[in-house]
């Protein structure tokens, strides 16, 4: 079981991240990221998206593409963007002058009305196990940062790329993290190039995945950031009480094993889906609060700063999604990781303290679409109570979870996604 096989994660262009919520009444404002994804077609309008990002103080957003009208919607509102090119782009972009022309006619028309600080490159093409889409990863890479810095842009914008938690072939105990030994060839230029360029290192996490593997041998707490006993790591001796950190520490380890130990570790995308098909264990509007209700009060109190082997690094991270999605492929729980449904209500109640909530949810109630909800934050249990979660079981399950469904995904819906893009375009 020290095989680890975390779990790859999800969606493909669907996400969005807002990354801060404000607790309504409280000054506390939570560097926490959203995916905003947009597979769907009963989604609201970007504009109307824009007062659900504020009601919940979102100040970070994730497009899994580059949305002209996302990215007009929210020009002036101070929201930040991490946009992505698709794995569709990889080839193209590994010209430089196809990548200056994208940047020009997607990103630079939008500045500086429009805060975009990032541009992720290919979604979690390493485990894809495709040959071509790995060589060309880096290339497309360079290309798009060179043209950043021809364009002058490069100072803020930086360029990334998102990788599957599968990428790790150890992950338990956190301080054995370890790359897959196939992948080390091709990620030790990646990680140079973000060493070289500033740029974070992005990991999508799920703890749902190992649970839904292992649903009787790992802790439902100890993956819910809910009061548990936790593990220790026997070689670091940290204290660990919830599988996300468990996850993170695994990457800063194998990072270190390559020399990279000093890249900032975020996390591009993690959440628990409220509805699920009968064998999705754990699947459920109240894991889903759980999980998204902790993890957001986690960050917003900032009780933590970083993980137990980083604790001065800021934790950065996406919560998937801002939406139920309903034309995304595979389990039902695919359709299903919103923290709103589409008509802007939220898919269950996030358990946030009482006060914020009631100061923001009630644009909610708004029959359009105005989708709000807030999203506040009280205190953070995560102090560890009792419930046993042997190290190795809870481990297995930290490590064995792997959503080859997520793997499959692009092929399956390129087409209609660069349909609606053009739909988009055409409309414009
Ligand atoms: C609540 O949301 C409204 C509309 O989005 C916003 O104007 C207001 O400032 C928010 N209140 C707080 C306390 O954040
Ligand atoms: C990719 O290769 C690894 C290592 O050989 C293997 O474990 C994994 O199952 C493969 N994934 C896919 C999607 O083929």
């Amino acid at each position: 079981m020290e095989f680890a096989r975390f779990c790859s994660s999800s969606c493909w262009m669907v996400v969005i991240l807002i990354s801060g919520f404000v607790f309504a009444g409280f000054e506390m404002v939570a560097a926490v990221g959203i995916n905003y994804g947009q597979i769907g077609n009963n989604l609201p309008s970007p504009d109307e998206v824009v007062p659900l990002i504020k009601s919940i103080g979102g100040t970070k957003v994730k497009l899994y593409d580059a949305d002209p009208r996302v990215l007009r919607a929210f020009a002036n509102t101070g929201v930040e963007f991490m946009i992505g090119l698709g794995n569709e782009y990889m080839a193209k972009m590994q010209d430089p002058k196809q990548a200056q022309a994208w940047i020009k006619s997607n990103v630079q028309p939008y500045l500086p009305d429009t805060k975009i600080t990032c541009i992720f490159v290919g979604n979690e093409i390493l485990t894809f196990n495709d040959t071509s889409l790995t060589d060309n990863l880096l290339p497309a890479m360079q290309s798009v940062h060179t043209a950043l810095v021809n364009l002058g842009l490069d100072k803020q914008i930086s360029v990334t790329t998102t990788h599957s938690l599968a990428i790790l072939e150890t992950s338990y105990p956190p301080s054995a993290g370890a790359f897959r030994s196939d992948l080390t060839s091709c990620l030790t230029p990646i990680l140079n190039f973000h060493a070289k360029t500033g740029s974070p290192f992005l990991i999508n996490a799920y703890p749902y995945f190992a649970y839904k593997a292992n649903p009787k041998q790992v802790s439902l707490d100890f993956v819910l950031f809910q009061p548990n006993q936790g593990i220790v790591d026997p070689s670091s001796n940290l204290h660990y009480d919830n599988m996300l950190f468990a996850q993170i520490d695994a990457v800063y380890s194998a990072l270190a094993s390559l020399g990279y130990g000093k890249l900032p570790v975020h996390i591009s995308e993690t959440g628990w889906p409220s509805k699920g098909d009968q064998d999705e264990a754990g699947a459920t509007p109240e894991n889903a609060k759980k999980y998204n209700g902790n993890l957001i009060k986690l960050i917003a109190h900032n009780q933590k700063k970083g993980t137990p082997m980083k604790p001065n690094n800021d934790l950065n991270i996406y919560v998937f999604a801002l939406f139920n999605e309903n034309m995304k492929p595979g389990p039902t729980s695919e359709r299903n990781y919103g923290l709103f449904n589409p008509d802007g209500t939220p898919a269950y109640s996030l358990g946030l303290s009482g006060s914020d909530i009631a100061t923001n949810t009630s644009s909610s109630s708004s029959s359009s679409s105005s989708p709000t909800g807030s999203t506040t934050i009280t205190n953070p249990s995560s102090d560890p109570p009792p419930l046993p979660t042997t190290s190795s079981t809870g481990y297995m399950s930290i490590s064995s979870a792997q959503e080859s469904y997520h793997l499959f995904w692009p092929a399956s819906f390129l087409l209609p996604w660069a349909l609606k893009l053009f739909l988009i375009f055409i409309e414009l």
